[in-house]
């Protein structure tokens, strides 16, 4: 079941304001591979903005968003020159269709269980052409972002009409060496709030990845630390993957 933070129309709604565009260094990461690549499916798009954006920089081929979550799919679909697909990546059956597939926003961290990981990544091989690329990134467990997750590090946005909404994060369950769990907490003067929306996300370290990617047919084929192309390291706050055909 997909995030209430995803799932539910008014917070899927303040996604794009609490991330925006130019905040997205992600964003700036990916596009000119997408910009590369003929055909490209977005696994977890969420609100779809990455595809919207390559579509209005004139990639002109063709362009999948899928996402489980009803929320962010009804946001996705209003850009309507783009196929948007609801569904979980585990459950995708394109067949050697893609030259890309991406991953952002940490989407990849919301498969928890190794089933699902697993199942999820022969998805891709499978979705992949034999020359395509799974472009992704997950946060490095070394640099434990989950420390700074802390009610003290509250954030307030302007919601969709304006309304002042403070976010605030409770870790509810911290690292284990494989996940950690928090809650998101939405208040502010609006009928859709509060709400509480939690998740769980899974934190995998490098030899896990590769071993991950392997089994799946996947080999990795450019890594990187950050989405300015740095090196992956022990401090690096991501370990980006770019990974082939094995
Ligand atoms: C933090 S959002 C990122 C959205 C978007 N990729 C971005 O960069 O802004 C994570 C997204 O992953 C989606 N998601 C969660 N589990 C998924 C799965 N198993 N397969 C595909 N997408 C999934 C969620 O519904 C959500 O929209």
């Amino acid at each position: 079941m997909a995030d209430r933070l995803f799932d539910d129309a008014y917070l899927a709604a303040l996604y794009d304001l609490w991330y925006p565009r130019p905040l997205r260094d992600d964003y700036d990461f990916y596009l000119p591979r997408i910009m590369a690549a003929g055909s490209v499916l977005d696994a977890g798009c969420g609100t779809g903005t990455l595809l919207a954006d390559a579509r209005a920089r004139g990639h002109a081929g063709r362009l999948v968003g899928l996402d489980p979550a009803p929320g962010m799919l009804a946001c996705a679909r209003r850009h309507a020159d783009i196929e948007w697909v609801l569904g979980d990546l585990a459950s995708a059956r394109w067949e050697g269709e893609f030259d890309l597939i991406v991953m952002t926003g940490h989407a990849f961290q919301a498969m928890v269980e190794d089933a699902d990981l697993a199942a999820a990544m022969a998805a891709v091989r499978r979705a992949l052409a034999p020359d395509g690329r799974f472009a992704f990134e997950t946060r490095n467990p070394a640099v434990r972002a989950w420390e700074r997750w802390r009610p003290e590090n509250a954030s307030t946005i302007a919601g969709p009409g304006g309304e002042a909404v403070t976010i605030t994060t409770r870790v509810t369950a911290p690292f284990d060496g494989r996940t950690v769990s928090f809650t998101h907490s939405f208040t502010g003067d609006h009928p859709a709030l509060p709400q509480v929306s939690g998740s769980t996300l899974r934190f995998l370290d490098e030899a896990g990845l590769e071993a991950l990617l392997s089994a799946a047919g996947l080999t990795i084929v450019e890594r990187y630390g950050d989405f300015d192309g740095g090196p992956p390291s022990a401090q690096s706050p991501e370990i980006v993957v770019i990974a082939g055909v094995a």
